[in-house]
Protein backbone atom coordinates (compact mmCIF):
# COMPACT_ATOMS: atom_id res chain seq x y z
CA UNK A 1 0.00 0.00 0.00
CA UNK A 2 1.34 3.60 -0.86
CA UNK A 3 1.95 5.99 1.84
CA UNK A 4 3.73 9.29 2.46
CA UNK A 5 6.64 8.98 3.97
CA UNK A 6 7.34 10.79 7.41
CA UNK A 7 10.72 11.24 9.34
CA UNK A 8 9.40 8.91 12.07
CA UNK A 9 10.86 10.26 14.68
CA UNK A 10 9.19 13.22 14.88
CA UNK A 11 5.73 12.29 16.13
CA UNK A 12 7.19 9.89 18.20
CA UNK A 13 8.96 12.64 19.88
CA UNK A 14 6.03 14.95 19.81
CA UNK A 15 3.89 12.28 21.47
CA UNK A 16 6.83 11.39 24.21
CA UNK A 17 7.16 14.99 24.70
CA UNK A 18 3.82 15.55 25.54
CA UNK A 19 3.43 12.58 27.94
CA UNK A 20 5.97 14.24 29.73
CA UNK A 21 5.02 17.45 29.54
CA UNK A 22 1.29 15.90 31.55
CA UNK A 23 3.64 13.84 34.13
CA UNK A 24 6.37 16.36 35.07
CA UNK A 25 5.03 19.62 33.56
CA UNK A 26 8.30 22.17 34.18
CA UNK A 27 10.60 19.50 32.90
CA UNK A 28 8.07 18.81 29.79
CA UNK A 29 8.05 22.37 29.36
CA UNK A 30 11.30 22.72 29.47
CA UNK A 31 11.95 20.16 26.82
CA UNK A 32 9.67 21.38 24.07
CA UNK A 33 11.45 23.55 21.83
CA UNK A 34 8.13 24.03 19.33
CA UNK A 35 8.59 27.18 17.61
CA UNK A 36 12.66 27.32 17.46
CA UNK A 37 14.32 26.77 14.27
CA UNK A 38 16.33 23.85 14.27
CA UNK A 39 18.31 24.75 11.24
CA UNK A 40 18.16 27.19 8.40
CA UNK A 41 15.52 26.77 5.90
CA UNK A 42 14.07 23.44 7.94
CA UNK A 43 10.62 24.52 10.17
CA UNK A 44 9.61 22.58 13.36
CA UNK A 45 6.96 20.36 12.65
CA UNK A 46 5.35 20.46 15.96
CA UNK A 47 3.38 23.46 17.37
CA UNK A 48 4.55 25.86 19.60
CA UNK A 49 4.71 24.47 23.10
CA UNK A 50 1.00 24.46 24.98
CA UNK A 51 -0.96 24.77 21.49
CA UNK A 52 -2.40 22.39 19.38
CA UNK A 53 -3.12 21.14 15.54
CA UNK A 54 -5.90 19.20 14.45
CA UNK A 55 -5.23 16.97 11.82
CA UNK A 56 -8.55 15.08 10.77
CA UNK A 57 -8.84 12.42 13.25
CA UNK A 58 -8.41 15.16 16.30
CA UNK A 59 -10.97 17.78 14.13
CA UNK A 60 -13.94 15.17 13.86
CA UNK A 61 -13.42 14.67 17.47
CA UNK A 62 -13.34 18.59 18.11
CA UNK A 63 -16.50 18.90 15.71
CA UNK A 64 -18.59 16.25 17.75
CA UNK A 65 -17.94 17.96 21.04
CA UNK A 66 -18.61 21.30 19.60
CA UNK A 67 -22.40 19.61 17.84
CA UNK A 68 -23.08 18.95 21.42
CA UNK A 69 -22.42 22.26 22.67
CA UNK A 70 -24.42 23.90 19.93
CA UNK A 71 -27.47 20.81 20.29
CA UNK A 72 -27.34 21.79 23.83
CA UNK A 73 -27.56 25.65 23.10
CA UNK A 74 -29.82 25.07 20.43
CA UNK A 75 -32.80 23.06 22.67
CA UNK A 76 -32.15 25.85 25.69
CA UNK A 77 -33.03 28.52 22.97
CA UNK A 78 -29.08 30.59 22.89
CA UNK A 79 -28.65 32.41 19.88
CA UNK A 80 -24.77 31.95 18.79
CA UNK A 81 -22.80 34.97 18.01
CA UNK A 82 -18.92 35.35 17.50
CA UNK A 83 -16.08 38.37 17.85
CA UNK A 84 -12.34 38.93 16.29
CA UNK A 85 -9.83 37.16 18.51
CA UNK A 86 -7.80 39.61 18.91
CA UNK A 87 -9.42 42.95 20.64
CA UNK A 88 -7.91 45.54 22.81
CA UNK A 89 -6.07 44.82 25.72
CA UNK A 90 -7.64 47.49 27.86
CA UNK A 91 -10.69 45.01 27.60
CA UNK A 92 -8.47 42.71 29.96
CA UNK A 93 -6.39 44.97 32.23
CA UNK A 94 -8.54 44.56 35.44
CA UNK A 95 -6.15 45.45 38.67
CA UNK A 96 -7.80 42.88 41.22
CA UNK A 97 -4.17 40.66 40.57
CA UNK A 98 -5.97 38.32 37.96
CA UNK A 99 -4.26 35.16 36.55
CA UNK A 100 -5.46 35.95 33.51
CA UNK A 101 -4.75 39.39 32.99
CA UNK A 102 -0.55 38.53 33.99
CA UNK A 103 -0.99 35.37 30.90
CA UNK A 104 -2.04 37.45 28.05
CA UNK A 105 -0.81 36.90 24.58
CA UNK A 106 -0.79 41.01 23.98
CA UNK A 107 1.44 42.74 22.08
CA UNK A 108 2.04 46.06 20.49
CA UNK A 109 0.81 46.32 16.89
CA UNK A 110 2.25 48.21 14.00
CA UNK A 111 -0.55 50.91 13.95
CA UNK A 112 0.54 51.93 18.11
CA UNK A 113 -2.58 50.13 18.94
CA UNK A 114 -1.88 47.73 22.33
CA UNK A 115 -3.87 44.59 21.30
CA UNK A 116 -4.46 40.84 22.65
CA UNK A 117 -5.47 37.89 21.74
CA UNK A 118 -8.91 37.10 23.79
CA UNK A 119 -8.00 35.23 26.72
CA UNK A 120 -11.88 34.58 27.32
CA UNK A 121 -15.15 35.56 25.65
CA UNK A 122 -17.07 37.68 28.42
CA UNK A 123 -15.38 40.66 27.60
CA UNK A 124 -16.09 40.81 23.62
CA UNK A 125 -19.46 39.44 25.18
CA UNK A 126 -20.26 42.82 26.75
CA UNK A 127 -18.60 44.95 23.85
CA UNK A 128 -20.91 43.60 21.55
CA UNK A 129 -23.72 44.21 23.98
CA UNK A 130 -22.59 47.81 24.99
CA UNK A 131 -22.51 48.48 21.17
CA UNK A 132 -25.85 46.86 20.29
CA UNK A 133 -27.34 48.93 22.94
CA UNK A 134 -31.15 50.07 23.55
CA UNK A 135 -31.49 48.22 19.88
CA UNK A 136 -31.07 44.72 21.83
CA UNK A 137 -34.13 42.83 23.15
CA UNK A 138 -33.28 41.18 26.58
CA UNK A 139 -33.05 38.93 27.94
CA UNK A 140 -30.11 38.24 25.81
CA UNK A 141 -28.87 34.61 25.81
CA UNK A 142 -26.32 34.08 23.53
CA UNK A 143 -23.69 31.47 23.15
CA UNK A 144 -20.41 31.30 21.59
CA UNK A 145 -17.32 28.46 21.23
CA UNK A 146 -14.36 30.78 21.15
CA UNK A 147 -10.55 29.68 20.91
CA UNK A 148 -9.47 31.64 24.01
CA UNK A 149 -5.14 31.97 24.56
CA UNK A 150 -3.69 32.42 27.63
CA UNK A 151 0.39 32.17 28.51
CA UNK A 152 -0.45 29.38 30.78
CA UNK A 153 1.49 26.38 32.29
CA UNK A 154 0.83 23.29 30.31
CA UNK A 155 -0.51 20.70 32.94
CA UNK A 156 -3.05 18.10 32.18
CA UNK A 157 -6.38 20.12 30.70
CA UNK A 158 -4.44 23.45 30.42
CA UNK A 159 -3.38 24.69 27.48
CA UNK A 160 -1.75 27.88 26.12
CA UNK A 161 -5.01 27.52 23.50
CA UNK A 162 -8.39 25.92 24.35
CA UNK A 163 -11.94 26.20 23.25
CA UNK A 164 -14.54 27.54 25.22
CA UNK A 165 -18.45 27.21 24.85
CA UNK A 166 -19.82 30.49 26.58
CA UNK A 167 -23.16 30.39 27.34
CA UNK A 168 -24.58 34.24 28.75
CA UNK A 169 -27.61 35.67 29.81
CA UNK A 170 -27.74 39.02 29.92
CA UNK A 171 -30.46 41.57 31.49
CA UNK A 172 -31.96 38.84 34.21
CA UNK A 173 -30.84 40.42 37.80
CA UNK A 174 -32.59 36.76 39.36
CA UNK A 175 -31.17 33.19 40.31
CA UNK A 176 -33.68 31.85 37.56
CA UNK A 177 -31.12 32.42 34.66
CA UNK A 178 -28.67 30.94 36.58
CA UNK A 179 -30.68 27.62 37.19
CA UNK A 180 -31.04 27.57 33.48
CA UNK A 181 -27.61 27.54 32.85
CA UNK A 182 -26.49 24.85 35.24
CA UNK A 183 -29.65 23.31 33.70
CA UNK A 184 -27.86 23.40 30.22
CA UNK A 185 -24.44 22.37 31.45
CA UNK A 186 -26.05 19.13 33.52
CA UNK A 187 -27.95 18.55 29.87
CA UNK A 188 -24.44 18.50 28.20
CA UNK A 189 -22.89 16.63 30.98
CA UNK A 190 -26.01 13.86 30.24
CA UNK A 191 -25.57 13.98 26.17
CA UNK A 192 -21.94 12.99 26.53
CA UNK A 193 -23.28 9.90 28.82
CA UNK A 194 -21.56 11.36 31.95
CA UNK A 195 -23.92 11.21 35.76
CA UNK A 196 -24.24 12.71 38.58
CA UNK A 197 -22.23 10.00 40.52
CA UNK A 198 -18.95 11.14 37.89
CA UNK A 199 -19.65 15.16 37.71
CA UNK A 200 -20.65 17.33 40.20
CA UNK A 201 -20.92 21.32 40.12
CA UNK A 202 -19.89 23.24 43.27
CA UNK A 203 -22.19 26.51 43.58
CA UNK A 204 -21.73 29.59 46.26
CA UNK A 205 -22.01 33.28 45.88
CA UNK A 206 -19.43 35.67 46.07
CA UNK A 207 -22.12 37.80 48.33
CA UNK A 208 -20.90 35.44 51.09
CA UNK A 209 -17.33 37.23 50.95
CA UNK A 210 -18.94 40.31 50.28
CA UNK A 211 -21.00 40.49 53.80
CA UNK A 212 -17.22 39.15 55.91
CA UNK A 213 -15.28 41.76 54.24
CA UNK A 214 -18.66 44.18 55.09
CA UNK A 215 -18.25 42.89 58.95
CA UNK A 216 -14.83 43.45 58.90
CA UNK A 217 -15.01 46.70 57.65
CA UNK A 218 -12.06 46.55 55.27
CA UNK A 219 -12.61 48.49 52.24
CA UNK A 220 -15.02 47.44 49.69
CA UNK A 221 -12.66 48.01 46.68
CA UNK A 222 -10.45 45.13 48.28
CA UNK A 223 -13.70 42.39 47.30
CA UNK A 224 -12.38 41.65 44.10
CA UNK A 225 -8.71 41.13 45.44
CA UNK A 226 -9.69 38.95 48.07
CA UNK A 227 -12.07 36.76 45.35
CA UNK A 228 -8.85 35.72 43.68
CA UNK A 229 -6.92 35.33 46.71
CA UNK A 230 -9.56 33.08 48.20
CA UNK A 231 -9.90 31.32 44.67
CA UNK A 232 -5.49 30.05 45.00
CA UNK A 233 -7.08 28.98 48.62
CA UNK A 234 -5.72 25.45 48.01
CA UNK A 235 -2.23 26.13 46.26
CA UNK A 236 -1.16 28.65 49.35
CA UNK A 237 -0.40 28.00 52.85
CA UNK A 238 -3.04 28.57 55.29
CA UNK A 239 -0.79 30.88 57.13
CA UNK A 240 -0.07 33.11 54.01
CA UNK A 241 -3.73 33.59 53.04
CA UNK A 242 -4.60 34.54 57.03
CA UNK A 243 -1.79 36.91 56.38
CA UNK A 244 -2.81 37.79 53.33
CA UNK A 245 -6.35 37.93 54.33
CA UNK A 246 -5.40 39.93 57.38
CA UNK A 247 -8.82 38.00 59.21
CA UNK A 248 -9.39 34.50 59.26
CA UNK A 249 -13.20 34.55 60.02
CA UNK A 250 -13.28 34.71 55.86
CA UNK A 251 -11.62 31.44 56.03
CA UNK A 252 -14.19 30.19 58.64
CA UNK A 253 -16.61 31.12 56.31
CA UNK A 254 -15.30 29.21 53.63
CA UNK A 255 -15.23 26.05 55.31
CA UNK A 256 -18.85 26.23 55.97
CA UNK A 257 -20.74 23.04 54.28
CA UNK A 258 -24.19 23.72 54.23
CA UNK A 259 -26.70 26.38 53.09
CA UNK A 260 -28.48 26.12 56.46
CA UNK A 261 -24.85 26.39 58.46
CA UNK A 262 -24.19 29.46 56.29
CA UNK A 263 -27.57 31.20 57.58
CA UNK A 264 -26.43 30.36 60.83
CA UNK A 265 -23.98 32.10 60.17
CA UNK A 266 -24.84 35.36 58.05
CA UNK A 267 -28.24 35.34 58.86
CA UNK A 268 -31.36 33.33 56.81
CA UNK A 269 -32.32 36.63 55.87
CA UNK A 270 -28.97 37.29 53.95
CA UNK A 271 -29.29 37.80 49.86
CA UNK A 272 -26.93 35.08 49.47
CA UNK A 273 -28.79 32.42 51.61
CA UNK A 274 -31.92 33.53 49.87
CA UNK A 275 -31.04 33.06 46.45
CA UNK A 276 -28.81 29.50 47.44
CA UNK A 277 -31.84 28.49 48.78
CA UNK A 278 -33.98 29.30 45.68
CA UNK A 279 -31.29 27.95 43.06
CA UNK A 280 -31.11 24.28 45.04
CA UNK A 281 -35.35 24.66 45.11
CA UNK A 282 -35.07 25.28 41.23
CA UNK A 283 -32.88 22.83 40.43
CA UNK A 284 -34.86 19.87 41.75
CA UNK A 285 -37.73 21.18 39.12
CA UNK A 286 -35.01 20.80 36.80
CA UNK A 287 -34.29 17.56 38.26
CA UNK A 288 -30.59 18.11 38.44
CA UNK A 289 -30.76 18.62 42.50
CA UNK A 290 -28.32 15.58 42.70
CA UNK A 291 -25.35 17.43 40.18
CA UNK A 292 -24.83 20.12 42.63
CA UNK A 293 -23.47 20.81 45.87
CA UNK A 294 -23.17 24.12 47.90
CA UNK A 295 -19.39 24.73 48.73
CA UNK A 296 -18.33 28.13 50.37
CA UNK A 297 -14.92 28.23 49.30
CA UNK A 298 -15.86 28.52 45.49
CA UNK A 299 -14.88 31.41 44.49
CA UNK A 300 -13.86 31.42 40.60
CA UNK A 301 -10.63 33.30 39.83
CA UNK A 302 -12.19 35.85 37.98
CA UNK A 303 -13.05 39.67 39.47
CA UNK A 304 -16.37 40.82 37.75
CA UNK A 305 -18.34 38.09 39.47
CA UNK A 306 -20.94 39.13 42.05
CA UNK A 307 -23.31 36.84 43.09
CA UNK A 308 -23.83 32.94 42.67
CA UNK A 309 -20.43 31.17 41.43
CA UNK A 310 -20.26 27.72 40.35
CA UNK A 311 -17.72 25.07 38.71
CA UNK A 312 -17.89 21.75 37.80
CA UNK A 313 -15.52 19.04 38.94
CA UNK A 314 -14.95 15.25 38.35
CA UNK A 315 -16.12 13.50 41.62
CA UNK A 316 -14.38 10.59 40.89
CA UNK A 317 -10.97 12.63 41.25
CA UNK A 318 -9.24 12.24 37.94
CA UNK A 319 -8.30 15.71 37.15
CA UNK A 320 -8.16 18.20 39.48
CA UNK A 321 -9.05 21.12 37.33
CA UNK A 322 -12.32 22.77 37.17
CA UNK A 323 -14.40 20.87 34.04
CA UNK A 324 -16.19 24.54 33.54
CA UNK A 325 -16.72 27.48 36.00
CA UNK A 326 -18.85 30.80 35.88
CA UNK A 327 -21.36 33.30 37.68
CA UNK A 328 -22.97 36.23 37.73
CA UNK A 329 -21.23 39.25 36.91
CA UNK A 330 -23.82 42.41 37.85
CA UNK A 331 -21.06 45.25 37.40
CA UNK A 332 -19.16 44.57 34.52
CA UNK A 333 -20.56 47.10 32.28
CA UNK A 334 -20.41 50.09 33.97
CA UNK A 335 -16.15 49.03 34.12
CA UNK A 336 -16.33 49.47 30.44
CA UNK A 337 -18.62 52.79 31.09
CA UNK A 338 -21.76 51.81 30.18
CA UNK A 339 -25.25 51.47 32.28
CA UNK A 340 -24.71 47.63 33.98
CA UNK A 341 -27.46 45.24 33.39
CA UNK A 342 -27.52 42.35 35.14
CA UNK A 343 -25.75 39.14 33.82
CA UNK A 344 -24.61 35.43 34.20
CA UNK A 345 -22.80 32.93 32.28
CA UNK A 346 -20.40 30.39 32.12
CA UNK A 347 -17.56 29.10 30.00
CA UNK A 348 -16.62 25.29 29.48
CA UNK A 349 -13.43 24.34 27.89
CA UNK A 350 -12.30 21.51 25.64
CA UNK A 351 -9.64 20.28 27.17
CA UNK A 352 -10.37 18.76 30.49
CA UNK A 353 -13.92 17.35 29.39
CA UNK A 354 -12.42 15.58 26.63
CA UNK A 355 -9.59 14.13 28.92
CA UNK A 356 -12.50 13.04 31.37
CA UNK A 357 -14.58 11.61 28.28
CA UNK A 358 -11.48 9.42 26.83
CA UNK A 359 -10.65 8.22 30.36
CA UNK A 360 -14.36 6.94 30.76
CA UNK A 361 -14.05 5.63 27.39
CA UNK A 362 -17.48 7.37 26.00
CA UNK A 363 -15.87 8.90 22.97
CA UNK A 364 -17.62 7.14 19.61
CA UNK A 365 -15.71 6.08 17.08
CA UNK A 366 -14.97 9.27 15.08
CA UNK A 367 -14.15 7.14 11.57
CA UNK A 368 -14.52 9.15 8.93
CA UNK A 369 -17.58 8.03 6.79
CA UNK A 370 -17.14 7.41 3.18
CA UNK A 371 -19.60 5.42 1.49
CA UNK A 372 -18.46 4.61 -2.45
CA UNK A 373 -15.49 4.83 -3.77
CA UNK A 374 -15.31 4.81 -7.36
CA UNK A 375 -12.55 3.64 -9.60
CA UNK A 376 -11.90 3.88 -13.54
CA UNK A 377 -10.93 1.31 -15.51
CA UNK A 378 -8.47 3.56 -17.60
CA UNK A 379 -8.49 7.40 -18.10
CA UNK A 380 -10.98 6.60 -21.21
CA UNK A 381 -13.66 6.06 -19.01
CA UNK A 382 -12.52 9.00 -16.61
CA UNK A 383 -15.38 10.57 -17.52
CA UNK A 384 -18.02 7.90 -17.04
CA UNK A 385 -16.57 8.21 -13.03
CA UNK A 386 -16.65 11.23 -12.42
CA UNK A 387 -20.78 11.64 -14.05
CA UNK A 388 -21.51 8.50 -11.55
CA UNK A 389 -19.86 10.35 -8.61
CA UNK A 390 -21.52 13.64 -9.29
CA UNK A 391 -24.97 11.59 -9.37
CA UNK A 392 -24.29 10.12 -6.34
CA UNK A 393 -23.16 13.03 -4.32
CA UNK A 394 -26.01 14.86 -5.20
CA UNK A 395 -28.08 12.04 -3.45
CA UNK A 396 -26.09 13.02 -0.13
CA UNK A 397 -23.30 10.05 -0.58
CA UNK A 398 -20.05 10.68 0.08
CA UNK A 399 -18.09 9.22 -2.60
CA UNK A 400 -14.18 9.29 -3.89
CA UNK A 401 -13.43 8.93 -7.26
CA UNK A 402 -10.01 7.47 -7.37
CA UNK A 403 -7.44 10.52 -8.79
CA UNK A 404 -4.25 8.73 -9.24
CA UNK A 405 -3.93 6.84 -12.09
CA UNK A 406 -3.62 3.36 -13.71
CA UNK A 407 -4.93 2.27 -9.87
CA UNK A 408 -6.02 -1.81 -9.98
CA UNK A 409 -8.88 -2.76 -8.32
CA UNK A 410 -6.90 -4.60 -5.90
CA UNK A 411 -5.14 -1.15 -4.49
CA UNK A 412 -8.94 0.47 -4.86
CA UNK A 413 -10.28 -2.48 -2.14
CA UNK A 414 -7.29 -2.34 0.46
CA UNK A 415 -7.89 1.63 0.02
CA UNK A 416 -11.87 1.22 0.73
CA UNK A 417 -10.99 -1.11 3.23
CA UNK A 418 -8.97 1.24 5.29
CA UNK A 419 -11.48 3.89 4.83
CA UNK A 420 -14.27 1.85 5.98
CA UNK A 421 -16.06 2.51 2.77
CA UNK A 422 -19.64 0.41 2.31
CA UNK A 423 -19.01 0.04 -1.57
CA UNK A 424 -16.53 -0.09 -4.80
CA UNK A 425 -17.68 0.70 -7.94
CA UNK A 426 -15.96 0.12 -10.87
CA UNK A 427 -16.66 1.30 -14.49
CA UNK A 428 -14.84 -1.30 -16.86
CA UNK A 429 -14.72 -1.36 -21.04
CA UNK A 430 -17.04 -4.20 -21.66
CA UNK A 431 -20.06 -3.35 -18.66
CA UNK A 432 -19.66 0.11 -19.87
CA UNK A 433 -21.10 -0.99 -22.91
CA UNK A 434 -24.38 -1.56 -21.48
CA UNK A 435 -24.06 0.86 -19.12
CA UNK A 436 -23.40 -1.17 -16.59
CA UNK A 437 -21.41 -0.52 -13.02
CA UNK A 438 -19.80 -3.78 -11.38
CA UNK A 439 -20.21 -3.18 -7.49
CA UNK A 440 -18.71 -4.65 -4.42
CA UNK A 441 -20.38 -4.82 -1.58
CA UNK A 442 -17.67 -4.21 1.26
CA UNK A 443 -19.81 -5.10 3.93
CA UNK A 444 -20.53 -8.15 2.70
CA UNK A 445 -17.65 -10.53 3.17
CA UNK A 446 -18.94 -13.13 2.53
CA UNK A 447 -18.61 -15.17 -1.00
CA UNK A 448 -16.92 -13.45 -3.65
CA UNK A 449 -19.74 -13.98 -5.84
CA UNK A 450 -22.54 -12.78 -3.62
CA UNK A 451 -21.16 -9.71 -2.56
CA UNK A 452 -20.37 -8.25 -6.14
CA UNK A 453 -22.45 -8.01 -8.60
CA UNK A 454 -23.39 -5.61 -11.80
CA UNK A 455 -26.00 -2.72 -11.91
CA UNK A 456 -27.14 -0.38 -14.30
CA UNK A 457 -25.91 2.81 -14.18
CA UNK A 458 -29.63 4.35 -14.40
CA UNK A 459 -30.55 1.87 -11.14
CA UNK A 460 -27.91 2.67 -9.23
CA UNK A 461 -28.07 6.87 -9.27
CA UNK A 462 -32.06 6.51 -8.54
CA UNK A 463 -31.53 4.35 -5.32
P1 LIG B 1 -12.66 30.70 33.54
O1 LIG B 1 -13.00 30.10 34.84
O2 LIG B 1 -11.41 31.47 33.44
O3 LIG B 1 -13.91 31.60 33.15
O4 LIG B 1 -12.62 29.60 32.42
C1 LIG B 1 -13.75 28.81 32.15
C2 LIG B 1 -13.34 27.43 31.71
O5 LIG B 1 -12.49 27.52 30.58
C3 LIG B 1 -12.54 26.63 32.71
O6 LIG B 1 -13.34 26.04 33.67
C4 LIG B 1 -11.90 25.61 31.79
O7 LIG B 1 -12.85 24.64 31.37
C5 LIG B 1 -11.58 26.44 30.57
N1 LIG B 1 -10.20 26.96 30.61
C6 LIG B 1 -9.75 28.11 31.14
N2 LIG B 1 -8.43 28.25 30.95
C7 LIG B 1 -8.01 27.16 30.27
C8 LIG B 1 -6.75 26.69 29.76
N3 LIG B 1 -5.63 27.38 29.91
N4 LIG B 1 -6.71 25.48 29.12
C9 LIG B 1 -7.83 24.77 28.95
N5 LIG B 1 -9.05 25.16 29.39
C10 LIG B 1 -9.15 26.33 30.06
C11 LIG B 1 -13.98 32.41 32.09
O8 LIG B 1 -13.21 32.44 31.18
C12 LIG B 1 -15.25 33.23 32.08
N6 LIG B 1 -15.13 34.24 31.04
C13 LIG B 1 -16.44 32.35 31.89
C14 LIG B 1 -17.73 33.09 31.90
C15 LIG B 1 -18.56 33.31 30.86
N7 LIG B 1 -18.25 33.67 32.97
C16 LIG B 1 -19.36 34.27 32.60
N8 LIG B 1 -19.56 34.04 31.32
Amino acid sequence: MEGIKVEETKPQQAAKSEKQNQKKPAEGRAMRTGGKKKASGVIPSEPIAGVRDFPPEEMRKRTWLFDKFREVARVFSFQEYDAPVLEYEELYTRKAGEEITQQMYNFVDKGDQKVSLRPEMTPSLARLVIQKGKALMVPVKWFSIPQCWRFETVTRGRRREHYQWNMDIIGVKEVTAEAELLAAIVAFFKSVGLSAKEIGIKVSSRKVIEKIIDDLKIPKEVFAQTCIIVDKLDKLERADVVQQLVASRLIDTLSVKSIEELGALIGEEHEAVKELQKLFWLAQSYGYADWIQFDASVVRGLAYYTGIVFEGFDRTGGIPRAICGGGRYDRLFSTYGAKDIPSCGFGFGDCVIMEILEDKKLLPSFAPKIDDIILAFNEELRPAANELAMALRIQGRAVEIVLGEGKKLKWAYSYADRLGADRVMLIAPDEWKERKIRVKDMKKQTDKDENQYDVLYDDLVKQ
